[in-house]
């Protein structure tokens, strides 16, 4: 467990500066649970005003602001799901490629640091990284999955801001948190769908991880970061535990990914991501499977479950 943020920046030279966040998603999944946890942890932050894509409000927001590190929670992500960017090119390319730049090359001109939550949905499993091999793809790995056009743009956006050197790049992966009531949770959704896949897959607990994020601020990292939860858990795993712990009623059905691709536009990207990076930085970071019991079932156990 982490210990709390204190509000305060340390440097390398022992100094301390007061910590003050810009984020970017304020009407977002991800921006809102940051804004709260900065609440929490008595981090001052303010959300952006800007559109990403206007570098003039964006100036605005930093000049006004002052920040001393940027997060970016805004992206297009579809409604009600990805598939919403295949009719959407261009919206998905103003906010996610030009916005997304826009934004990195504003913070370093500042000499800021920008912390972008970025997607792991740019890998599928393949020769090299087969299903239940364990072998995860590294930081350094080239992106092989360009199958949806939410994700190509992703790969893109991510290969140009490797030459941000401001840029801290996270890859996030099937998102999940202890609220089971928001219908974007990787839990609600697949609970709530008629069929579901089952397929093994890296993914973030946003209530361990997205302190962590803070605490990556804290110590100016950057580069690109498996942003991910050691190890993999697949649907069923998972439905298996929503029954333990939440619903003992609950029952569901599977379908093959043929029959999957039938009632979705874009494929969907199914793949591991090596966590050793993120886990070497941050030693106590859980295995999924354990991540997700204590952060998510627990929590949400019913007395009649378990
Ligand atoms: N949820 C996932 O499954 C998932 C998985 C991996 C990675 N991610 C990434 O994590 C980031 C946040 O995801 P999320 O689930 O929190 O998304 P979300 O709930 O869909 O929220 C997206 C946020 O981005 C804002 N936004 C969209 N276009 C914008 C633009 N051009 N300028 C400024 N703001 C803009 C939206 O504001 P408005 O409402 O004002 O448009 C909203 O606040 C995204 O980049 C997403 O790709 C998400």
């Amino acid at each position: 467990m982490l210990p709390p943020t204190m509000g305060l920046l340390t440097n390398g030279s022992g100094d301390s500066t007061p910590l003050k966040f810009l984020i970017y998603g304020k009407t977002g999944w991800i921006g809102g649970l940051l804004g709260r946890l900065c609440e929490e942890r008595g981090i001052p932050y303010a959300y952006g005003l800007g559109r990403l894509e206007n570098r003039a409000q964006l100036e605005a927001d930093i000049g006004s602001v002052s920040p001393t590190h940027v997060f970016n929670a805004a992206g297009v992500t579809g409604r009600p799901n990805v598939d919403w960017c295949e009719t959407h090119k261009v919206e998905t390319i103003r906010a996610n490629v030009v916005g997304t730049l826009t934004l990195a090359d504003a913070c370093r001109e500042r000499g800021l640091i920008l912390l972008n939550y970025a997607t792991g949905c740019i890998f599928e499993y393949d020769e090299t990284h087969l299903l239940g091999s364990g072998i995860g793809f590294r930081e350094e790995d080239t992106p092989n999955f360009v199958g949806s056009f939410y994700s190509k743009t992703k790969a893109m956006v991510e290969d140009l801001l490797k030459n941000y050197e401001n840029v801290c790049t996270l890859r996030v992966r099937m998102p999940i948190s202890s609220d089971l009531s928001n219908p974007r949770n990787f839990i609600t959704k697949i609970t709530r769908y008629e069929k579901v896949v089952d397929i093994p897959n890296s993914m973030t607990i946003l209530d361990e991880l997205l302190p962590i994020s803070i605490e990556m601020a804290k110590r100016n990292l950057t580069g690109i970061w498996n942003f991910t939860n050691p190890g993999v858990v697949s649907h069923n795993e998972i439905l298996q535990m929503y029954r333990e712990y939440i619903d003992p009623s609950f029952s569901w059905k599977n379908f093959t990914l043929e029959e999957q691709a039938k009632v979705i536009v874009a494929p969907r990207s199914n793949n591991e991501l090596d966590t050793t990076k993120l886990k070497t930085e941050f030693p106590d970071l859980l295995p999924i499977k354990q991540s997700l019991i204590k952060y998510v079932f627990k929590p949400n156990q019913k007395s009649s479950a378990a």
